[in-house]
């Protein structure tokens, strides 16, 4: 899979669709291919015709290299930024040797695992640095993953102003861009635009991964759909400021670039230490958007979410928040749980205000203690009644959190992160605590881990509710404190390591306001995130559409709630909601102790109805075959890896009088098998399905209704 030609000096990377190609030539790395699987010695002739002799005009110093370097004739973007003690910025690492390893940690990071990995190792004596460009291959996904670290191997200190993950360039084709936009409760719309010569680029500044752009970017051609065309997709394995760029540069060559945000950013690299950046995800498909997206699910299936929860069906939890908010006592949790048990629904999930004196959202974060009054009898009577009930029980915390109006704020007011002379923004009446100090991270594994370690819980629910404004920590020195947003993204994945590692029977579910850190390095962790804050099934289908851009269905946490939707203030039907909500780990949210009879009955036939889909949620392979944005219908089909059998997932979102019914063309199968069509009682060709499609009765559906259809190859 991984391969050194000594005489072409071309360094193949190969799997079962993708090629990836650079060659070496005098201590320089060029970039000759990243795209659809070609014969690896045809390469060579790229090699040949990228080559402009000496006095060529700038050809011989402008080529797409491996390393971009600031300085040395390329006026693109660069990929590092390394300034030695007497300013000055010019570096040229040259090849040194490479190796082929099974695939490492990330020190203090996490990232995919279980492949195979090239470390290419590049020094510049002079400047007393040395670059190791590190690229893994997988064997059952076309993935490929890439970072760096940076070394510095000289007497003097230096200063990295620019530690991006990986850089390669695309031919000169008109290209368009298509990233997540979002905000609170709307997060991860597609949004696709052109390139154009200049920069193109996404980013956070918010010490997370941020709802307003995911560190996803998807770099397609003009003719690129669902399921044609070619696409290039990046995910950064990171959740701290990022940014993602496409340099379109002279001739219309796009590069493209990523990692850590360099706006503001500067990290003191003293000599023997070492500098490791983020991993990032690459992905090319040639078979459109849809392929793509099934590339990710798979690596993050296979590579990187923990294996012991993957696969495994997840809890179908009840959570209280949009039942209670804050209001609640012993006997409301009770008559949810009573109301709850025996539906199928498996696990309660206590959400926010069961600690201190937190009865609204202006107080407590950081009080880890329960509060007595509120719960007669603590967690212990919920746990034992839960349990009396044949429920498993589950926690809210947002460890990273302290509202100015708590004990811990009044013990350490120093610990909120804040900068001098400005008086730090509150947001949602809160500070984030300053997770760069050791002994900030210490008390919140102690106090967290005090209440996981003498309770009975199954599952966390670890929220976010703000992001970082004030990157400041007074425990940094002044020339230091570029250095707080990864700090801080590194103290997250400490806190991980010692309270979700440590807990391995613990499912972590992550959470941000909702989808505000939906990114690889939180599933990294935790096997599934709240998606959003807004629980309407119709926006849902939008966000989970959007999502899942990248990221597996079960990945996405999704409950059904009460309508009027608390959100939108809009009625749709209880069927639709569950139906929504099977699309990823499902569960619901609402006060089942006051649902209508006819309601609460219906609860079991669902919960039943997504087990049945459950394997195909947890290891399927999506096809999107509707989009929900321009408000007709959304239609999704899960398909199992043999395909044996899939699920059609339709929804009318607006009815059309006088509309007949519409075919639905499904994707995936196996065009000459038979599949029975269950609700339709009928037995019809892959190849039929997939071309003259599923007659779906739109005529006959009212606004947001759903109807499922399960296929079973005979
Ligand atoms: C934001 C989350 O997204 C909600 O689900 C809920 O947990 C609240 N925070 C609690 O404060």
């Amino acid at each position: 899979m991984i391969s050194f030609d000594e005489k072409s000096g071309i360094f193949y990377l190969e799997n079962a669709e993708v090629t990836y190609a650079f060659s070496l030539a005098d201590g320089i790395l060029y970039h000759l291919y990243f795209g659809r699987k070609v014969p690896h010695d045809d390469l060579r002739y790229l090699n040949r015709s990228a080559y402009c002799a000496p006095g060529e005009g700038m050809g011989e110093n402008s080529r797409d290299r491996e390393l971009p370097l600031y300085g040395r004739g390329d006026g693109r973007e660069p990929m590092i930024g390394v300034t030695s003690e007497n300013g000055n910025l010019l570096c040229e690492p040259l090849y040194k040797g490479h190796r082929v390893i099974p695939q490492p940690a990330i020190p203090g990071m996490p990232s995919t695992f279980g492949g195979e990995t090239l470390e290419v190792t590049l020094e510049d004596e002079k400047k007393g640095l040395r670059v190791v460009l590190s690229y893994t291959l997988f064997s059952d996904t076309s993935a490929v993953t890439r970072t760096c670290r940076l070394e510095n191997i000289g007497s003097a200190p230096l200063t990295l102003t620019r530690v991006y993950s990986f850089a390669f360039d695309l031919p000169a084709v008109p290209l368009d861009a298509l990233s997540l936009e979002g905000a609170w409760a709307n997060e991860r719309t597609p949004e696709r635009v052109a390139l154009h010569h200049g920069v193109w680029s996404i980013d956070s500044k918010q010490a997370s991964s941020s709802a307003i752009l995911n560190p996803f970017a998807a770099f397609m051609t003009k003719d690129c759909t669902e399921d044609a065309g070619e696409v290039w997709g990046v995910n950064l394995v990171y959740s701290s400021s990022f940014r993602i760029l496409a340099n379109v540069g002279p001739h219309g060559k796009a590069r493209i670039e990523g990692g850590i945000n360099d706006f503001g950013f500067s990290w003191h690299l003293a000599p023997g230490e070492v500098f490791h950046a983020p991993e990032a995800v690459l992905a090319y498909s040639d078979h459109g958007l849809g392929h793509l997206s099934r590339v990710f699910h798979d690596t993050y299936r296979e590579h990187l979410i923990p294996t012991r929860f993957v696969k495994k069906p997840r809890p179908v939890v009840i959570n209280n928040w949009e039942a209670t908010y804050f209001n609640f006592n012993r006997e409301k949790l009770f008559a949810i749980i009573d109301a709850a048990a025996g539906t199928g629904i498996d696990t309660f999930v206590l959400d926010d205000g069961w600690f201190g004196d937190r009865n609204d959202d202006h107080r407590a974060l950081g009080d880890w203690f329960v509060n007595e009054e509120k719960l007669e009898g603590g967690l212990d009577a919920i746990i034992e009644h839960c349990h009396e009930k044949g429920l498993k029980f589950g926690l809210w915390f947002e460890p990273e959190m302290v509202n100015p109006q708590s004990k811990l704020y009044e013990a350490h007011p120093d610990w909120a992160i804040h900068a001098p002379d400005y008086t730090p923004i509150t947001m949602r009446n809160q500070y984030a605590l300053d997770l760069t100090r050791k002994e900030v991270r210490d008390y919140i594994v102690s106090v967290v881990s005090a209440i996981l370690d003498s309770h009975e819980i199954d599952y966390v629910k670890w929220d976010y509710n703000r992001c970082v404004t004030e990157m400041y920590s007074a425990h940094l020195a002044p020339d230091r404190e570029g250095e707080f947003a990864h700090r801080y993204a590194l103290g997250l994945y400490d806190l991980c390591e010692r309270l979700v590692v440590t807990h391995p029977n613990i499912l972590f579910e992550g959470c941000a306001s909702g989808g505000a850190r939906f990114d690889p390095a939180i599933l990294a962790y935790f096997p599934q995130i709240w998606t959003s804050d807004d629980t309407d099934a119709v926006m849902r289908t939008r966000i989970q559409w959007g999502t899942s851009l990248c990221y597996p269905l079960s990945s996405m946490s999704c409950h059904a709630s009460v309508c009027p939707n608390h959100q939108t203030g809009r009625t749709t039907p209880w069927d639709t909601r569950a139906t929504i909500a099977h699309l990823g780990a499902t569960g619901y949210e609402l006060d089942v102790s006051r649902l209508s009879e006819e309601d609460l009955a219906a609860i079991p036939a669902q919960v039943d109805a997504y087990h049945e889909m459950e394997d195909l949620v947890l290891e399927g392979d999506l096809y999107r075959l509707e989009e929900p944005y321009s408000g007709r219908q959304f239609a999704v089909e899960l398909v199992s890896k043999d395909k044996s059998h899939a699920h059609v997932t339709f929804m009318q979102l607006f009815r059309v009088f006088n509309c007949p019914p519409r075919p639905l063309k499904l994707k995936g199968l196996d065009p000459d098998a038979l599949y029975r069509v269950e609700e339709k009682g009928l037995t019809l060709h892959g190849r039929t399905l997939m071309s003259a499609g599923l007659l779906i009765p739109v005529d006959r559906m009212k606004d947001c209704t759903c109807l499922t259809y399960r296929l079973t190859k005979v």
